[in-house]
């Protein structure tokens, strides 16, 4: 099997001097706090945020809700998990009388005692309007309340997007790293 070597950033934010807005949310959206019983939940919302996305090429579990199932089981089942600074989006649909999940976030404590977010991902048609923020804003206050001055994550370089979101807030990079993934041919 042919590997390739995707560069990827570690990025950091000093959550001590950072006055954290309360997250406003647009009409008809909530955030939801974690529960076990929204496991797969999160693995539909995360696989329909990267399915399309250069992350989808990096981690191969984000190519089926099974995958992002199993991801999402290792990331709970972890001692190190942050159920508090861990939320789903949802939204009310005002016309089709439906609520969906728009959005998911998970955090653990890394050896390094920081929040470490795990996957940010907004459905790609709630995204641009301030969604992710809100919801990265929902995570740092529970990782502050916490005891933990810091948050760490992890962005590939060619995802400009979320590169120039994570800049906005304020986060830094600290070092590249390259991750190994194989190559797929169809
Ligand atoms: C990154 C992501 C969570 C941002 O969600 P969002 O709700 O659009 O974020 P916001 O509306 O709060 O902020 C939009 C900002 O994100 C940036 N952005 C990120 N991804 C973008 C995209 N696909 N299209 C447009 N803008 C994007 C914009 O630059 C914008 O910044 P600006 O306001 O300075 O112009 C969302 O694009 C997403 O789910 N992407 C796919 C999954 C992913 O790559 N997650 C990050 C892994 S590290």
């Amino acid at each position: 099997m042919s590997l390739t070597y995707f560069k990827r950033y570690q990025m950091e934010l000093d959550l001590q001097t950072l006055d954290i807005p309360t997250s406003e949310l647009p009409g008809g959206y909530r955030f939801a706090a974690w529960s076990e019983d929204d496991l797969t939940r999160h693995a539909e919302i995360k696989h329909i945020s990267f399915r399309n996305e250069i992350d989808a090429n990096v981690f191969t579990c984000f190519r089926d809700v099974e995958g992002c199932q199993r991801l999402l089981r290792e990331i709970s089942g972890r001692s190190n998990f942050l159920p508090d600074a861990t939320w789903l989006l949802e939204y009310d649909d005002p016309t089709t009388e439906t609520t969906t999940t728009v959005g998911t976030i998970q955090a653990l404590v890394d050896v390094h005692q920081r929040g470490a977010i795990q996957n940010i991902g907004i459905h790609p048609d709630h995204r641009g309007h301030g969604l992710g923020t809100s919801l990265l804003f929902k995570c740092f206050t529970y990782v502050k309340a916490r005891g933990l001055s810091r948050v760490m994550l992890e962005v590939t370089s060619q995802n400009i997007g979320a590169l120039r979101l994570y800049k906005r807030l304020g986060f830094r990079i600290i070092k590249t790293v390259y991750k190994p993934a194989p190559i797929f041919t169809y």
